[in-house]
């Protein structure tokens, strides 16, 4: 059994989290749950990044403190997460003591490499990216990564010496091809570096809202600095050796596009400096829009999760998130869009497959699944198509295609349905062939197989129709040699319940 580890970004407590910040946690929860059904022994990790400035406007403007902004955002994220079936290993805070430590001495132990040295910054800040920048990389006075207002910084501080690692990152990109991922992303980047890095002020002189410097009380360290390290952190970096031996390096930092430079330039280069080897891959996705621009709570244009998840499941907001986004790319979020996918792909191609079939079970033979026998070419034809799109699949979430991957699967739901109108269970039925059973008992384990193949994507759904197609054992529990054909059991009893996706009537929306 190998390890896998996985990441998502931590998120800013300013806020609640929305659609943009639940789609990263879909997608790696997607990821872990396929990794655990290939058998790896898988390690996700999501979080919250409590410091900065950020957080501290947001608290005095709610009049609070920002461990109490903090501490009740939490509950909101983890709310949503269980929500959305978030199968999380470990939720680290960097408020939290194991965090502190570990930034406080990974800070010292730079110092003492002589990778980070004392300076005079100058230059502007931008608070809700909180990101430093030149004058020259400004947008018309503005920053230019979200367009907003940044304020000039003019303080002594500590540098971290990022200049020194642009030759070593390039190396290091140019022998891993695989470690940007998608390949846009990955010459973006690689353009960057080449530009020249500039060494990074990694303090903030004003702010009392972070980690402290150890020994210099007035310094709070850079709240980009002390989140990045919660990958090593919460993997038990300086504190349980063998355990961080075992998981680092992580072996995917799923991350939105605005967020690729810390992960694939600073992060690294931090890792460097430290003796550390480098995560295996970052995969930068893309944005959900409205209205052409990014979703975000300050732009106002943000869909309620909850009422999302009320209205539609869990699972099918899920199915559309990963349905509806090729990787790396932006999405543009529309509920007419995902009230569509809903009816087509959900109620019709994969609900009716099982209502029809179960339906079929219990009229033909009193709801016990019946044996195949003498299988003819048309049936065998299935088993051939199974057994290509487990191939598809799996190559796809290789490439972490999540979108690709559903729709070979539901080319695969979709012959099978094709199947249905092409064997005619209710000719047989009448002529009394035992070819009936075979056409029965190929669906079954088509159901069967389909069920295992969509849990990691929606892995509520996937449960009830596991068990409503007669199933006794955990699906959670499945492994890929589970979905080697013919496992159907004849004999158990299906469980008719109650539609998997009742069909929605269309909102009254203009759009
Ligand atoms: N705190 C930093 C990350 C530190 S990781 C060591 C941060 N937080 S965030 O809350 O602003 O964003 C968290 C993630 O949500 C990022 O990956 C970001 O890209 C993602 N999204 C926020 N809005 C989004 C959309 N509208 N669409 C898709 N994802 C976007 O950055």
């Amino acid at each position: 059994m190998s390890k896998f580890y996985i990441t998502t970004p931590l998120y800013y407590v300013n806020d609640k989290p929305h659609i943009g910040h639940a789609y990263t946690c879909v997608v790696a929860d997607t990821l872990a749950r396929y990794r655990k059904l290939k058998g790896d022994d898988v390690f996700f990790l999501t979080g919250t990044d409590e410091h900065g400035e950020k957080i501290e406007a947001e608290a005095n403007k709610r009049n609070v403190k920002p461990q109490e902004l903090a501490d009740g955002m939490v509950v909101h994220f983890k709310n949503l997460w269980q929500s959305l079936s978030i199968s999380y290993d470990d939720f680290i805070r960097t408020t939290e003591e194991r965090h502190i430590k570990v930034v406080q001495k990974f800070f010292q132990n730079l110092v003492s490499f002589g990778d980070i040295y004392k300076g005079k910054y100058s230059g502007w800040y931008c608070v809700p990216c909180e990101s430093f920048w030149t004058k020259t990389q400004l947008k018309d006075d503005k920053c230019p990564e979200c367009n907003r207002e940044v304020h000039k910084l003019e303080e002594e501080g500590y540098f971290f010496k990022l200049s020194k690692y642009g030759d070593v990152l390039l190396q290091y990109y140019n022998e891993h091809p695989d470690f940007i991922n998608p390949s846009s992303r990955r010459s973006e980047v690689i353009n960057f570096v080449k530009e020249g890095l500039k060494d990074l002020c990694i303090t903030r002189s004003k702010l009392s809202w972070g980690i402290p410097v150890a020994e210099e009380p007035g310094l709070s360290i850079y709240v980009w600095f002390d989140a990045l390290l919660n990958y090593i952190s919460a993997a038990g970096y300086l504190d349980d050796e063998k355990r961080f031996k075992y998981l680092w390096p992580a072996d995917v930092h799923f991350v939105g596009k605005d967020i690729l430079k810390f992960h694939a330039v600073i992060w690294p280069s931090l890792l460097l400096a430290a003796g550390l080897s480098l995560p295996r891959k970052v995969f930068a996705h893309g944005w959900w829009m409205a209205e052409g621009r990014k979703m975000s709570k300050s732009l106002g244009n943000v869909m309620d999760t909850d009422v999302l998840v009320k209205k539609y499941g869990a699972d099918a907001l899920r199915y559309f998130l990963l349905r509806e986004i090729s990787p790396g790319l932006d999405g543009n979020f529309s509920i007419s869009a995902m009230e569509k996918r809903f009816n087509a792909d959900l109620a019709n191609d994969l609900g009716n497959l099982l209502n029809r079939t179960i339906s079929m079970v219990e009229q033909y033979f009193q709801g016990v699944v019946p044996d195949s026998n003498q299988p003819r070419e048309m049936d065998d034809q299935v088993v051939e198509d199974a057994v290509k799109i487990l191939q598809r699949v799996n190559e796809l979430m290789e490439k972490l295609d999540f979108s690709l991957a559903l729709e070979a699967i539901w080319q695969f739901i979709n012959r099978a349905n094709k199947y249905i109108e092409d064997a005619q269970p209710w000719r047989l039925k009448k002529e009394n062939s035992p070819a009936l059973n075979t056409v029965l008992w190929t669906l079954m384990e088509s159901l069967r197989i389909v069920a295992i193949l969509i849990f990691p994507f929606m892995p509520c759904k996937a449960a009830e129709m596991y068990s409503q197609i007669g199933m006794d054992d955990k699906i959670e529990e499945k492994r890929l040699s589970d979905l080697k054909w013919g496992l159907m059991k004849p004999g158990i009893s299906v469980r008719k319940g109650n539609p998997l996706f009742p069909r929605i009537e269309f909102y009254n929306h203009k759009e």
